[in-house]
């Protein structure tokens, strides 16, 4: 019998290693046993180290190590002796992998699988409660996987969330980051972690503002968000009061929605909502991009413009339009006398796209799934800030704003009047009148008569809204 003594119930290095010398060796599944530190010793001594491999090499598809490396983490004991009979077979025959219905391959996919929607459940629906430290805010969640998934996730978290300093305490293991580096601690439980806080707060008030009862569907709600991540998110603790009181509360928003969504409550609704796009997984860009953008602005502007997507600078500053195209724009409207401060400005999609060239990232328009990801989050902030004109920027955000694909030479300079009276304008992105070299003068100054007709009719608006507030 040999026993192996893995370091960590995803030791990944460990396994392969062992596995490799085990099969040189010859030895039968049935002949190893996988132990992992810390586990009880079955036999009371520490196992004995492997016997030398004989020289030699096997090569393994890349399919299998992404096989094992993820199904490495499930949580059934028996994954390390599978994968290990997996690996003796794949050494006599190389086209294994291809038998797709071979039951061990197929219950070692099922596993994978397991473990990759254990993951992203974590990344959707892990809450962070914020608490005062020693250093100041740290912001701390807890989560309960069903796989040993934490550790190959943390470079989800430290990415996204690479400015604040946060810990995530799980039963197995607990991550620290300070902001410049990772730290493991012991498991912890629930008690341990805070209970509730100004977040979650910020959350639920944003939550019930934009909870549609017209729209609820509770299956799809509990097959997206399964029942037992509701206890540590604090939106779902609203949700049976909400879904109760469904009909009156529709009553009830038709007559106030607009009031409730005014002042203090849409700037803590706007917070939340920011804060929830940092952890947008809806699409694949989140795995690649940088930061998520978000919009910036009055949350009671009347004009709110929206961009594509956030470039290689406003992915930097976490802005948009701060870069070259932003300072055009930012010429253009001074001279078309709208005053950009007074404006919400966004994008259509919330990450920078990009290919990398050696140090350079090269922007890729995005693609009509990434669009339609991410027009959730442009749809709730044009529903908190209800402006009376939006413009689109050029084809991805005419795109997303009318839901289908849209000419913008055949919608510019004129209002697409919408059934509420609001005003949808579409013009050209910036970015096209840096590309036209040869006529950029005249481009320039149809897009800054673009603008003009669109701070007119912002301007009548107000005027009228002015002369009839209760109109
Ligand atoms: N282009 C955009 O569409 N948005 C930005 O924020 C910057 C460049």
């Amino acid at each position: 019998m040999h026993i192996v003594a893995l370091a960590a119930q995803d030791d990944f290095d460990g396994w392969r290693r062992a596995a490799r010398a085990l099969v040189l060796i010859d030895a039968a599944p049935q002949q190893v046993l996988w132990q992992v530190d810390g586990d009880a010793d079955l036999f009371g001594a520490p196992p004995a180290p492997l016997p030398p491999a004989p020289e030699g090499a096997f090569a393994v598809p890349r399919a299998f190590v992404d096989l094992a490396s993820t199904a490495i983490c499930h949580s059934d004991p028996e994954r390390f002796s599978l994968l290990f009979a997996l690996l003796r077979r794949l050494r006599d025959n190389p086209r294994q992998m291809e038998d797709s219905a071979d039951p061990l391959l197929r219950r070692l996919d099922h596993m994978a699988r397991s473990v990759r929607r254990d993951m992203h459940k974590m990344r959707a629906f892990l809450r962070f409660r914020e608490v005062d430290g020693a250093e100041g805010a740290r912001y701390v969640a807890w989560f309960e996987p069903e796989h040993h998934i934490v550790r190959a996730n943390a470079g989800f978290f430290v990415r996204r969330f690479a400015s604040m300093c946060w810990s995530i305490l799980t039963p197995a293991l607990s991550l620290h980051w300070d902001g410049e580096a990772l730290s493991e601690g012991p498991g912890a439980t629930k008690a341990e972690a805070p209970g509730s806080d100004l977040v979650e707060e910020v959350w639920k008030t944003y939550y019930a503002s934009i909870f549609n009862p017209a729209r609820v569907k509770v299956g799809a709600m509990l097959k997206e968000m399964p029942r037992k991540y509701w206890k540590n998110m604090p939106e779902t603790a609203l949700v049976r009061d909400l879904v109760a009181g469904a009909q009156k509360r529709e009553r009830e928003m038709v007559a106030t929605s607009a009031a409730a969504l005014a002042g203090d409550n849409a700037v803590r609704s706007w917070d939340s909502l920011r804060i929830e796009a940092m952890r947008c997984t809806r699409c694949k860009l989140h795995e690649t991009a940088g930061r998520t953008v978000f919009g910036e602005g009055p949350l009671d502007a009347r004009i709110v413009f929206v961009g594509e997507q956030p470039g290689d600078q406003e992915d930097l500053a976490g802005k948009p339009f701060v870069g070259p195209a932003g300072q055009l724009f930012d010429r253009a409207l001074a001279e078309a006398g709208i005053d950009r401060s007074q404006c919400y400005v966004t994008n259509a999609v919330k990450h920078f796209k990009f290919e990398r060239r050696g140090k350079r990232r090269i922007h890729e328009k995005p693609n009509g799934g990434e669009i339609a990801a991410c027009r959730w989050w442009l749809e709730q902030e044009l529903t908190l800030i209800r402006p009376q004109i939006t413009v689109a920027l050029g084809a991805t955000a005419a795109r997303s704003l009318f839901a289908k694909p849209v000419t913008v030479s055949a919608m510019r300079g004129e209002a697409q009047k919408m059934p509420d009276g609001r005003e949808m304008w579409v013009t050209v992105h910036p970015s096209f009148l840096l590309r036209v070299h040869d006529r950029q003068a005249e481009e320039y100054a149809l897009f800054v008569e673009d603008l003009r007709r669109i701070g007119r009719s912002a301007a009548e608006r107000a005027r009228a809204a002015a002369a009839d507030p209760g109109g």
